[in-house]
């Protein structure tokens, strides 16, 4: 059906300003490849906005533009970046430490990453305890932070002169903590903030500053930001658009491609045991059990999501499910993923997959953000407003209205991120049930 309200989307005039909350090796490789691409080094591999078609009409039609020749989208000379951090280090020398991009390019890339030097963090131990670092702000209640970080936001909005505003988590995983009194209404967070709740965490604020400043929200990591009532009543009364949670890049990518298909197939599964070895930052910070759970959490609801044990109980009511991560310092952000899948067919005879992924963990996750940095802006621009569901494909745990459940399977999230821009621009919406070619 196509969009018969006719949504207005504003035009992207002017400069898209890019707030970084964490300036580590997601958030230095995505600035630096977004850099590289203007220059014309490298080309954005991996980011729909930029290389994604969308099939429009019937398939005799042959239309099929550009994302971003569809809907009005920032075009990256337009983009200007922002960051926090709890470390001093400029983009450029926070880039090296990360060790994921070659010496040579960051050199090339010398000139812009070095004026980009990250504002003092809002950082609390008790969240995120294998770090600590210099760069935070002075000492305040939970709501003085907030208000520093909204006076950090429209400073870089008149340096910059940003016309509008994005703004997204690329720091570490704070540990794992479930919803509590604080966060159920709006006016219970606020007294929470004044009255230094220990239940708030910095992700919190963080986000609580943006939606406050009218500021798009995207967590790329898996702890509980924005998807709680508090939260998702200020992104609604603030008309502003809100996503989650965690990053859907290396090995459950990989879950979401394969498990869809076994069930498409009526394969049974009897466990799936998945094993990292990761030696960035980001690993040593999930090294800590309370942070880890985070993770832990955000991997396993795929799987039992994708496969609906419930309407299939004899092919899904019993498997077991494991998911471990271990630092492993050498290995730098060259992760290395291990999947063995125990698997059964016809008369329930045993099978066995063996996934073996030498990603690359930043090279995964830098074309996701450039995605969802510009798609919360045009959701923004398209008057959009709380949870965006239709940017589930890029997220593990995807956020949804109370009462839904995630989709998982990443070609039904890929057919409603397409069909959604279809209905931005009244374009009909895609069925695939092409029964006019057969007329
Ligand atoms: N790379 C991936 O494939 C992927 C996938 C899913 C999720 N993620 C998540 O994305 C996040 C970033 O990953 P990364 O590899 O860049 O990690 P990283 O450790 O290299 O960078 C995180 C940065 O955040 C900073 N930081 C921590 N707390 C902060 C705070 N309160 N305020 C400001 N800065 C703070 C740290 O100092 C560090 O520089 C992590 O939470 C990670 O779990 C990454």
């Amino acid at each position: 059906m196509p969009n018969k309200e006719n949504i207005q989307i504003a035009p992207a005039n002017g400069k898209l300003g890019i707030l970084l909350v964490g300036q580590g090796a997601v958030t230095t490789t995505f600035i630096a490849g977004v850099e590289a691409v203007k220059q014309r080094l490298a080309k954005p591999i991996g980011s729909l906005t930029q290389m994604a078609t969308v099939r429009l009409g019937k398939r005799t039609e042959g239309r099929s533009p550009m994302i971003k020749d569809l809907v009005p989208l920032a075009g990256l000379n337009d983009l200007a970046f922002g960051t926090w951090d709890i470390f001093e280090e400029n983009c450029y020398e926070a880039a090296e430490h990360a060790g994921v991009l070659e010496k040579s390019l960051l050199q090339q890339l010398r000139e812009p990453l070095s004026a980009i030097r990250p504002m003092p963090a809002v950082f609390d131990q008790s969240y995120v305890r294998r770090l600590n670092g210099p760069n935070v702000k002075p000492k305040g209640s939970k709501m003085d932070y907030a208000e520093m970080v909204m006076e950090d936001i429209e400073h870089f909005r008149e340096k910059t002169g940003a016309a509008r505003l994005s703004m997204i988590w690329c720091a570490s995983t704070e540990v794992f903590h479930k919803p509590a009194a604080v966060h159920q209404s709006l006016r219970e967070f606020e007294c929470g903030l004044q009255k230094n709740d220990p239940e708030i965490s910095p992700s919190q604020i963080y986000a609580y500053a943006a939606l406050k400043s009218g500021v798009p929200y995207a967590n790329g990591a898996p702890h509980l930001s924005t998807d709680m009532p508090a939260l998702m009543e200020l992104a609604r009364e603030r008309q502003v658009p809100i996503s989650g949670k965690d990053f859907k890049t290396g090995q459950t990518f990989m879950k979401t491609l394969i498990a869809p298909g076994l069930k498409s197939r009526m394969l049974g599964l009897n466990g799936w045991f998945s094993t990292n070895i990761l030696g960035n930052r980001d690993g040593e910070v999930l090294d800590d059990p309370g942070s880890f759970q985070s993770k832990e959490e955000s991997k396993l609801s795929s799987l039992e999501h994708i496969l609906q044990a419930e309407l299939y109980p004899d092919l899904y009511k019993h498997f077991s499910h494991k998911v471990r991560i271990e630092y492993y310092p050498p290995r730098g952000d060259a992760k290395e993923g291990w999947d063995n899948i125990d698997i059964f067919g016809w008369l329930g005879y045993p099978m066995q997959i063996k996934i073996n992924f030498l990603c690359r963990d930043s090279i995964l996750a830098a074309p996701l953000v450039l995605d969802l940095v510009l798609f919360m802006d045009l959701a923004q621009r398209a008057g959009m407003r709380g949870v965006q569901e239709w940017l589930s494909f890029y997220y593990k745990a995807p956020m949804t209205a109370p009462s839904l459940y995630p989709e998982h399977d990443i070609f039904i999230q890929l057919m409603k991120l397409k069909n959604t821009l279809r209905w931005m621009c009244g374009e009909e919406l895609i069925t695939h049930l092409g029964m006019e070619y057969y007329d």
